[in-house]
């Protein structure tokens, strides 16, 4: 199978497309508004410099390398979406209707989309939230996400597309930093223990979200992407691997880095994490597609520990770019 990564220098994207690398022979194609951070997306296929808000350099991406299905991971974050509204519908909505419609045109044989937690909102249960609920969020990510969830469907209904995704909690990696998101201090949490024994976070102490660790999060999107259609009751799932507050995450880092210290300073993102759930109920994945997570807190602590303490001695911390 042919595949097309949009938003491949992303944080998931970044890492899914190696990933996908490994497991289909045939070319999976990487594409960027930018070029990439990341010498192993560059070294190890096609790089394509591509704008998804462009449908007709889109298509001419599908048909130049026949591609037969796409991950579309180009997107605008919440706490980015939020300093720049249009835009993020633009690339969001827009980018995503061009996907689809390039899709059904051209026969393509899958897509695959990324939802969030951020299509919940303040009406939506907090604990444990179901896979059908309310859908209200207050984010223009949100509102963006819950729009291309629909589109997705309409999709699938109206014109057989086989189109598949997930509402992805806070995903936490030690590769490409996440850009511009509200969980993202659960990753600079782990940067700034290794690098500076501290860290001011932006949201409270006993701020609780839900959480997944990028190895379980490309699993998710390999095994869905895989599992037979008509197992599938749902076009986008709940899904998730642990939830944690702020404070729970800093204590775990301290069983490894005893003298590491967090000041807790809200800002704008604070009201944003306040009005998506605590904890997620996936049990409609895990009984249609066998979803099961790996890593929890402990576990993912160890890890990001270890894998940034590594190019910290090595003189790289931070990824290239
Ligand atoms: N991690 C994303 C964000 O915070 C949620 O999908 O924007």
């Amino acid at each position: 199978m042919r595949i097309l990564v949009t938003g491949a220098t992303g944080q998931i994207g970044s890492e899914l497309t190696l990933e996908l690398r490994r497991h289909h022979r045939d070319d999976v194609v990487a594409a960027g508004h930018r070029r990439p951070a990341a010498d192993k997306l560059a070294a190890s296929g096609p790089f394509v410099r591509l704008d998804v808000t462009d449908r007709a350099a889109l298509e001419r991406v599908v048909r130049e390398h026949r591609i037969e299905a796409i991950y579309h991971l180009a997107a605008v974050l919440s706490a980015t979406g939020e300093q720049d509204p249009p835009r993020a519908w633009e690339v969001n909505v827009n980018g995503l209707y061009n996907v689809l419609e390039i899709a059904r045109h051209r026969g393509l044989a899958q897509v695959f989309y990324p939802s969030s937690i951020a299509v919940f909102g303040p009406r939506t249960p907090r604990d444990a939230t179901p896979q059908d609920t309310i859908l209200s969020p207050t984010t223009i990510y949100g509102v963006t996400k819950v729009a291309g969830e629909l589109l997705c469907d309409y999709y699938a209904r109206r014109y057989g597309l086989d189109v598949r995704g997930l509402r992805y909690p806070g995903i936490i990696s030690s590769e490409t930093p996440p850009g511009g998101g509200t969980t993202d201090y659960a990753v600079e949490i782990f940067y700034a223990a290794v690098e500076k024994r501290s860290y001011t976070c932006f949201v409270r102490e006993d701020t609780a979200l839900p959480m997944m660790f990028m190895p379980d999060c490309l699993r998710a999107a390999i095994e869905l992407m895989a599992a037979p259609n008509g197992n599938l009751r749902y076009r986008t799932y709940n899904i998730t691997a642990m939830s944690f507050t702020a404070g729970e995450v800093a204590a775990e880092i301290r069983k490894h880095i005893p003298e590491f210290r967090v000041r807790y300073q809200p800002d704008f993102r604070q009201e944003i994490a306040d009005s998506w759930p605590r904890s997620i109920d996936d049990s409609a994945a895990r009984s249609d597609w066998g979803w099961k997570p790996v890593y929890g807190l402990k576990e993912t602590t160890a890890e990001m520990l270890r894998a940034l303490g590594e190019r910290q001695a090595a003189g790289c911390l931070y990824p290239s770019g």
